[in-house]
């Protein structure tokens, strides 16, 4: 959580941090700050609030102007969001922006304040690392850092200037993520590429326990033991373009837009003579029979994506699935073996639970596999397999396109385990793959078809206080991202149940007029959903049906029927995705809600 920044160069300095802090919203955006030298001099802005209200404090106020800084954007974990607590903050000294937990920051303040460092504002943890920064500078910056490493504890990214040392910015990492971008002449610190590809798109990941120094334009990099350490440049595979909204109202809309490209350039390179093909992801044949249980461990939407994992792993290649939220894993001493592959799904890459979760295997003799979307990011590096997804960078908090691409993964994965085992035959694997080909094309049709019935039933939402999706079989995995797309953003509350088991309890809420959305594109269980769908409306409810073109539904069972185009029962979750997409962007724009940036949510989690 929380956004990073940090500039050294020819360029506005407020500016660029500004400029910066807008791509790294996604993050956390309850408050915003900046730190710039003004003549020499630390000068600090800082608001409660979104960028904006920051940018308007500093058109009001006047904004520091300088060729080097730092800048934050928050997502509140210590102290409610207020001027006070908004990054940057000050030592003496010494001023910080930073991403991450301190865990032991109440030993630290103690510690400060029996050594008569009593001048605390703020109820941040930040501050405490701030003071603790100017108690140990001596005139050595990266002997100051790397003292204080030693003595604070969690997962963390820091930004840092030092009042004598004006024109450089110092950075470092512990967990949380950090880049330092390379450009002419200049050079940057964000927590993600994105921030800083408007100006280069060449930079350096930095490693656990680094230190950045950032001066004269140009980075160089320490270790832990102050040892100096060459890095390898890296390029960014995207352009600005990617990060921006191109045309559409918001990213969310851009990146439901997005999908059938992503999922093309997903599953193309992992398709070879018709078979899937991931052995450039350090996946064999010959690993995949030799797995005995498959856990599948996320969070979010990718934990939902992994819910359909289940279904289609289990339905096709008879391996035992078990998904599981990674908050609960890591706690519930999880009975891993030798010879079980633990898979993690995670856009950011970077989500602290199921970073979590990689520790938790290591030692059981188990396998872990990553999907992951962020190129080099913590969970990527640390999985003894992955499998990059290609969705390109994705700014909306509710994650569409990534969710789509990770089933894609999911389904050329259970092809090949499947074909691999033997329990489906090279026929059947290739028969299977040829549809997963034509699934892009079939969201596009999709898209083109329902998004304007989609913005016509949502209009029927937006008074509602409460909703449910429903579903049997995948269609039920499905409604759980469905149902959880719809509350981050509508702010409606929802719940996805088995439809089966409605009679069990839950059909008491129904009331007259409460929206039921019933997912029903599994043929084989259609009939059983479609009783639960007249159940439900016979009790006042509005049942809102998605299924395919061809299913026998009329307007005496449902209220409003999207229909899809049909693709085989298995590949269906891809194409149904897409209507309760549209359903609840529709709806938090038909409500006037802050669609890419939904309250309280950031889209990386990196605290537990
Ligand atoms: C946050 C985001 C969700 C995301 C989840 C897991 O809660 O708001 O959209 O699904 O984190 O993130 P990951 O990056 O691990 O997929």
């Amino acid at each position: 959580m929380c956004g990073i920044v940090g500039y050294v160069g020819p360029r506005d300095c407020s500016d660029v941090l500004v400029s910066a802090l807008t791509k790294l919203e996604y993050r956390g955006y309850d408050s915003a700050g900046i730190a710039v030298f003004e003549n020499g001099k630390i000068e600090v802005a800082k608001s409660k609030g979104r960028l904006t209200d920051l940018v308007a404090k500093m058109e009001r106020e006047g904004k520091p102007v300088g060729h080097a800084g730092i800048g934050h954007t928050r997502w509140a974990t210590h102290g409610e969001p207020s001027d006070i607590n908004s990054h940057p903050h000050s030592g003496r000294r010494v001023t910080i922006v930073h991403n991450g937990i301190i865990e032991n920051y109440k030993d630290i303040k103690k510690f400060l304040i029996e050594n008569d460092r009593t001048e605390f504002l703020s109820d941040t943890d930040t501050e405490v690392v701030a003071q603790l920064l100017d108690f140990y500078y001596d005139g050595n910056p990266v002997r100051c850092i790397r003292k204080v490493l030693h003595e604070i504890r969690g997962s963390f990214a820091l930004g840092i200037v030092f009042a004598d040392r004006p024109e450089t910015v110092y950075a470092v990492r512990c967990e949380s993520p950090l880049i330092v971008g390379q450009g002419h002449g200049e050079a940057f610190i964000a927590s993600d590429v994105p921030a800083i590809i408007k100006y280069t798109k060449n930079y350096f990941l930095l490693e656990y326990g680094e230190i950045a120094v950032l001066k004269n334009g140009l980075a160089s990099f320490c270790d832990l033991h102050g040892r100096m350490v060459e890095k390898e440049l890296k390029t960014a595979d995207f352009d600005e373009d990617s990060a921006e909204k191109g045309g559409y109202p918001h990213f969310m809309l851009k990146e439901i837009h997005e999908q059938p490209t992503a999922v093309k350039t997903t599953i193309t390179p992992r398709i070879e003579g018709g078979l899937p093909n991931l052995t450039e992801c350090g996946i064999t044949p010959e690993a995949l029979r030799e797995f005995n249980n498959i856990f599948i461990v996320a969070c979010g939407t990718a934990m939902h994506a992994g819910m359909v994992g289940k279904y289609v792993i289990e339905k096709l290649a008879r391996v035992s699935v078990t998904v599981d939220i990674a908050s609960e894993f890591r706690y519930r001493d999880p009975l891993i073996q030798k010879n079980d592959l633990v898979i993690i799904i995670s856009q950011s890459g970077e989500t602290a639970d199921s970073k979590a979760v990689l520790n938790l295997v290591k030692g059981t003799g188990a396998k872990t596999l990553a999907i992951v979307n962020v190129k080099g990011s913590s969970i990527a590096r640390e999985a003894d397999m992955v499998i990059y997804t290609h969705a390109g960078p994705e700014i909306a908090v509710a994650s569409t396109k990534a969710y789509m691409v990770q089933l894609s993964v999911i389904y050329l994965l259970a092809f090949e385990m499947a074909y691999a085992k033997g329990t489906i035959d090279e026929e059947e694997c290739q028969k299977l793959t040829l549809e997963l080909v034509r699934v892009p094309e079939v969201i596009q049709q999709t898209i083109d078809r329902i998004e304007n019935v989609c913005r016509y039933v949502s209009t029927k939402l937006i008074t509602a206080d409460s909703l449910l999706y429903i579903g049997r079989g995948l269609d039920y995995a499905l409604s759980m991202e469905g149902s959880l797309k719809l509350k981050e953003i509508s702010y409606i509350h929802s719940e996805s149940y088995a439809a089966g088991e409605l009679k069990h309890g839950t059909i008491s809420l129904i009331t007259e007029g409460m929206p039921v959305i019933a997912v029903a594109t599994q043929n084989s269980l259609f009939e059983k959903t479609l009783s639960n769908i007249k159940e439900v409306k016979a009790r006042g409810a509005m049942a809102i049906v998605i299924c395919d073109l061809k299913s026998e539904i009329d307007l005496d069972s449902a209220n409003y029927i999207i229909r899809i185009p049909k693709i085989s029962e298995m590949l269906m979750p891809m194409v149904a995705t897409v209507p309760m997409q549209l359903l609840a962007y529709y709806t938090s724009v038909n409500k006037g809600n802050d669609v890419d940036k939904p309250r309280n949510l950031a889209k990386s989690v990196t605290v537990e």
